[in-house]
């Protein structure tokens, strides 16, 4: 069973392939994404959960030891926690050539993630019901949570050389955030469990930006109700933001080097509007990715576009 869109799955396929032919990659070039990418998913991660520190405050919390006047001490514990679980998920993707997954691992995600901040249940499976704020889903009574988890588990071990990296890695997620093992901390537990999945395939870190948090939670809602559809999609766009900035910066020759302009700058050159192009953009359609608030693509995705329509029509 695949959820994941033919036409999205062609072109991360490809551009991860394309990503490979650079290798070997360019060491500082490469620990430079790096070290933004970890910076990017933990101050997004964070917000997506109420945090209030910005992207550059969760810089200077994290490379200057820095205390944001005014903002909260938890802010800053979940800050420099969710920077360490992303190097320690690092370091087990890069020594651990076996790609185990394991409740074990889960929870050390959530263990690091709630450090100092919830001694007695950090890393532990919760003990009595909790409701997931915003969403009318309510997850399972604590007693199942040990056999949901193994199963979770199981699962991943029965399908993970059967399906496509996003197809797994996104139910994974939501089997988890379904589940919602723990007291706190299950969102940011989840997407760094979906980076595991997705990086031991070979994939760069994938984030879900808080500038997205409601489509987000109105996807995974969908797959509450066993739509996967719109959620894995989700998950796709978000994983091929990451390959078009990673194959940007490293490509090293014109091949793959697709200039990348804003939406209003192609709309200029082309006789599409760029509501029209935004349109085509958030529906996938349209090879685009997210740079703050705007959305970044190229003519060139716009002509492939064009040429798959006209194909379409053929
Ligand atoms: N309808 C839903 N079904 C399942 N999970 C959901 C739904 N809506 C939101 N969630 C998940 O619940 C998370 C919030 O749970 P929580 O334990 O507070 O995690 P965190 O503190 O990391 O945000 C969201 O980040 C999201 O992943
Ligand atoms: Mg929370």
């Amino acid at each position: 069973m695949q959820y994941l869109d033919e036409k999205i799955q062609k072109r991360i396929d490809d551009k991860l392939a394309l990503l490979n032919s650079f290798r070997p990659l360019p060491i500082s070039s490469v620990r430079k994404l790096k070290e933004q990418f970890k910076i990017e998913m933990t101050y997004n991660s964070n917000a997506i959960e109420g945090n209030s520190l910005t992207l550059k405050e969760t810089y200077l919390v994290i490379n200057e030891g820095l205390t944001i006047k005014g903002k909260p001490l938890k802010d800053h514990l979940e800050a420099k926690n969710h920077q360490e679980a992303l190097e320690y998920l690092y370091d087990l993707v890069e020594k651990d050539k076996k790609n185990t997954f394991s409740e074990n691992l889960i929870r050390s995600l959530n263990q690091i993630v709630q450090q100092n901040i919830d001694k007695e249940w950090a890393g532990r499976y919760r003990n009595s019901g909790v409701i997931i704020g915003g969403a009318d889903h309510r997850p399972p009574e604590a007693l199942e949570i040990p056999k949901l988890m193994r199963d979770l588990v199981g699962w991943v071990g029965s399908n993970n050389k059967k399906m496509h990296p996003v197809d797994l890695a996104s139910i994974v997620h939501h089997k988890l955030v379904f589940i919602h093992p723990f007291f706190d901390g299950n969102g940011r537990t989840s997407r760094l469990v979906m980076n595991i999945l997705l990086m031991q395939s070979g994939l760069p870190l994938v984030i879900v930006l808080k500038n997205d948090r409601k489509k987000y939670y109105q996807t995974l809602s969908f797959a509450d109700k066993g739509d996967y559809v719109p959620f894995v999609n989700f998950i796709a766009r978000a994983v091929e933001r990451t390959l078009d900035i990673y194959l940007k910066i490293l490509s090293p020759s014109k091949k793959g080097n697709e200039k990348y302009i804003s939406l209003a700058d192609l709309a200029k050159e082309s006789k599409f509007t760029e509501k029209y192009l935004n349109l085509l953009a958030r529906s996938g359609k349209l090879e685009a990715h997210k740079e703050g608030r705007n959305w970044i693509t190229s003519k060139d995705a716009l002509k492939r576009y064009m040429d798959s329509r006209e194909r379409v029509r053929k």
